[in-house]
């Protein structure tokens, strides 16, 4: 079964086998802010990354949900806790997304506890962002960890943990100056680059050591799959993590895991039409409501960097309007934006943020922007708006 028909015409024997996928990922160093284009086009390795992982003559992705595999088996599968063939394609996609090697999780946070099991920081700098995170780091304090505000100097073995753009009011951090001082004092950079996508931003190639994604948002992009990812530069620590992995069973199920890569095919198309749309939202709402935050806009904090370290703004927006009574009343309104928490799946969602995030003002809106037609989005807003 494993016996595969290569284009040379030979039989590969060993065809499930973890190997060089057909699209050799680019070295983090080879891309740099300047050259920020990739090559090959995401779109392109999202769709033949792993071409070379599986045998099946199935053109898509075959669904495995086979916990334990026959001993004499070719393609070296154990049981499903430490590999399956459809996560090896995964994470042969995603590391070659990122430029980097790819360990999958169960869920975001399942991938954020991971990084920070591995990277073992006395401290870790961080400034806001998902609660969730924070909500993370909180329970490790108890166990000793020091959490410290991202402005304070990084020492040796800190970790610097960046999440740009920042959830949700879309606020960015310069990855290059972080990694550059953080490498300087001996400390490491994690970014949770979830609101951009691979797509629209390579971590890596900026300087950080671990990229996180939670890829329930727009990697999955369908509202229907919880997942995480880590994206390391070398191999070993891609070992490392997988044992680790292993060990606590903190695994994507098969379905998930499948539904994800399933996903992964048309990341490139969704990210760009989402972003392309919540730039076009993020227009019309400005002067309309007392604030909008999107790096699209000229008046947002992070507008000028979005224009090097990023290849598209996002699919994301907050609001701010002029009560609180306002934001709440705003999602009822709507008929388009399901009112859910949430992000990156393919129906708009809108969510008065402060019901999830303690931190968020009360006045404040996150809208994902999905895969409808912006201008029937901007109808449904101009009527709950009132006009
Ligand atoms: C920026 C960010 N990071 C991490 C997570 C956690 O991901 P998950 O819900 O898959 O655990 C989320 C979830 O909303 C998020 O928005």
């Amino acid at each position: 079964m494993c016996g595969r028909k290569r284009s040379t015409g030979q039989i590969d024997p060993v065809g499930c086998r973890r190997r060089a996928p057909a699209i050799i990922p680019i070295p983090p160093n080879e891309r740099t802010p300047a050259s920020m284009a990739t090559s090959p086009d995401p779109a392109t390795v999202a769709l033949h990354a792993d071409d070379d992982l599986e045998s099946a003559p199935d053109v898509s992705p075959p669904l495995h949900l086979a916990t334990t595999y026959r001993a004499d088996n070719t393609a070296g599968l154990i049981y499903s806790r430490e590999e399956t063939a459809t996560r090896r394609r995964l994470e042969a996609v995603l590391g070659a997304l990122e430029g980097g090697h790819a360990v999958a999780y169960a869920s975001g946070q399942a991938a954020t506890y991971a990084a920070l099991r591995h990277l073992r920081p006395r401290r870790v700098a961080i400034d806001r962002g998902y609660h969730g995170t924070h909500n993370i780091l909180a329970r490790l304090h108890e166990d000793g960890l020091e959490v410290i505000d991202l402005e304070r100097e990084p020492g040796e073995g800190d970790v610097v943990w960046l999440e740009t753009p920042k959830n949700p009011t879309c606020e960015l951090e310069d990855i290059a100056a972080h990694a550059r001082r953080a490498h300087a004092a001996g400390a490491r950079v994690a970014v949770d680059s979830t609101f951009a996508t691979p797509v629209l931003q390579n971590p890596l190639a900026l300087g950080a050591d671990v990229v996180m994604h939670a890829t329930s948002k727009f990697l999955a992009g369908h509202s229907d799959v919880m997942g995480g990812v880590l994206v390391v530069r070398h191999e070993e620590q891609a070992r490392r993590l997988r044992t680790e992995r292993s060990l606590l069973g903190s695994i994507p199920g098969g379905l998930e895991t499948w539904l994800t890569l399933r996903s992964l095919r048309t990341l490139s198309l969704r990210i760009t039409r989402q972003s392309e749309s919540a730039t076009r939202i993020a227009a019309w709402l400005e002067g309309r409501v007392p604030r909008v935050w999107h790096p699209s806009l000229a008046s947002h904090p992070g507008h000028a960097l979005a224009e090097t370290q990023m290849r598209g703004p996002g699919g994301v927006l907050s609001i701010e309007l002029a009560s609180e009574a306002a934001a709440r009343a705003l999602p009822t309104k709507l008929r388009l934006f399901a009112e859910a928490t949430s992000l990156g799946g393919v129906e708009s969602l809108i969510e008065w943020r402060r019901r999830h995030d303690p931190n968020a003002p009360p006045t404040l809106l996150r809208l994902s922007i999905g895969l409808e037609a912006p201008e029937d989005l901007v109808a449904d807003l101009e009527r709950g708006l009132g006009g």
